[in-house]
């Protein structure tokens, strides 16, 4: 059955590690199912962080280890809908990854079109309308895969963490984005300011910083440093879901606001 949704498709991705893109992913993913809205989430990444984040380690590897995720899809070139589990919460499902991941860069080389095998295994999935939000975990890399990402989005979000090495080789990237323009549409939504610790001054620093980038929204909301983001990723939850009243639940629900607001600036 066709639903009428217009689905926006959202990637997570910053080449520095660390900068808080699975985490981002996962609890707006989780925010957004909460807010009423039907979300997919897609872990791009061979470090299945997206996918622990909602599953206990065992599913996690015996799903990265059977056939049924991305790096099989994305070989075989299979519309995605097949991939698709449940998880615990409702509106919020997943397409797991798969350690094989990393030989994602090999399989694309030979292929015709490389830039746009993820977009057209999603095809099926946005024709049919079923979600409102689909959010792709990229990993900390800018290679074939990634540009397959960008190709299949309407929209990144990148998460930069207040350090002084978090705006580090972010000026390549943004220009990389605009050299991808050619073949991608993907816009930047905003930059998300992540582990914003008030013990150190790197936030004002971070943020005076992005705002030379005139044409690049930077998020009202901020992600602060919280103990309880790490002990909900032990135990394979949402921050909310862990702990309701957690300082970075409210700063997740808060991006949520942001990014539901977004097509209406
Ligand atoms: N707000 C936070 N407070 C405390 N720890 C955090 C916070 N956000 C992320 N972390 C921790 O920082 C680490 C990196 O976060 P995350 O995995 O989300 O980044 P990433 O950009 O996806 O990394 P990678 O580039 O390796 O994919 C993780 O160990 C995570 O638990
Ligand atoms: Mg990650």
């Amino acid at each position: 059955m066709k639903n009428n949704r217009n689905t926006i498709t959202i990637c997570f991705t910053n080449n520095k590690g660390g900068s808080g893109k699975s985490t981002s992913c996962a609890n707006l993913g989780y925010e957004l199912s909460a807010a009423g809205k039907k979300v997919l989430l897609i872990d791009g990444d061979m470090q299945l962080n997206l996918s622990l984040s909602f599953f206990e380690e065992e599913k996690v590897l015996t799903m990265a280890e059977s056939s049924r995720n991305l790096y099989y899809a994305i070989r075989e070139k299979r519309d995605l809908a097949e991939y698709i589990i449940s998880t615990d919460y409702q509106n919020l499902d997943l397409i797991p990854s798969s350690t094989l991941m990393s030989q994602v860069e090999y399989e694309l080389f030979t292929m015709m079109q490389r830039e746009f095998i993820l977009k057209k295994c999603l095809h099926g999935i946005k024709s049919e309308g079923a979600y409102d939000y689909i959010l792709i975990d990229a990993p900390p890399t800018l290679g074939a895969w990634v540009i397959n990402i960008l190709c299949a989005s309407d929209y990144v979000i990148v998460p930069v963490e207040a350090s002084p090495w978090g705006l580090f080789g972010l000026a390549n990237m943004f220009d990389f984005l605009k050299e991808l323009r050619e073949v991608s549409d993907a816009r930047i939504m905003g930059v998300l300011i992540t582990k914003v610790d008030e013990r150190k001054n790197y936030y004002r620093q971070t943020r005076e910083i992005l705002e030379n980038y005139k044409e690049i929204h930077v998020f009202d909301s901020v992600i602060h440093v919280d103990s309880t983001v790490e002990w909900a990723q032990d135990a394979s939850k949402p921050v909310a879901v862990y702990k309701k009243s957690a300082r970075s639940a409210a700063e997740f629900k808060k991006l949520t606001e942001e990014v539901i607001g977004y097509g209406s600036r």
